[in-house]
């Protein structure tokens, strides 16, 4: 008798184990498929960009509308650091992140397509 009652017991609790089991598997995937589809939206836009070899001109004169008022008219900072030698620091994916980011303030978030960012890499690589 006090057997079978444990049991049942027993195999309440393993229901309860299970959904919670179940809920915690849910919620990791849930956490899974968010980070998969902004890891694999941001690649997207990094692997473009890496495809094109862009052009030293173009990328200067997107950097002077753009940057150097902030990192100075040859990069040499100003409000923002110095940039020269700044491929030797970052990885181009950081750089990417760094120009369309927005994740250092006052430094704008720019929306900038790849092939202009592609440019832009290929100017910053050009400041030795
Ligand atoms: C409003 C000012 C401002 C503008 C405009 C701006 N930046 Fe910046 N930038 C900053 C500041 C400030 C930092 C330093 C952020 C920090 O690390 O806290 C920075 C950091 C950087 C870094 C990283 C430097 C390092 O040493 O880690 C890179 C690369 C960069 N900027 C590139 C650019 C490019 C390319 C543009 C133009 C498309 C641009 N920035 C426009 C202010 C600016």
């Amino acid at each position: 008798m006090s057997t079978s009652s444990s049991t049942a017991a027993e195999r309440d609790f393993k229901k309860t184990l299970l959904k919670i089991v179940f809920i915690v598997f849910g919620v990791l995937l849930i956490c899974f498929l968010i980070f998969f589809v902004n890891h694999h939206e941001n690649n997207k836009y990094i692997i473009e960009t890496l495809e094109f070899n862009g052009s030293v001109e173009d990328g200067n004169a997107l950097f002077k509308t753009n940057c150097v008022g902030c990192h100075g008219i040859t990069g040499r900072g100003l409000v923002g650091p110095d940039l020269h030698s700044i491929t030797q620091r970052l990885n181009d994916k950081e750089i990417i992140k760094q120009v369309t980011g927005g994740l250092t303030p006052p430094m704008p978030s720019f929306e900038i397509d790849p092939v202009n960012m592609s440019n832009l890499l290929k100017y910053l690589h050009s400041l030795e």
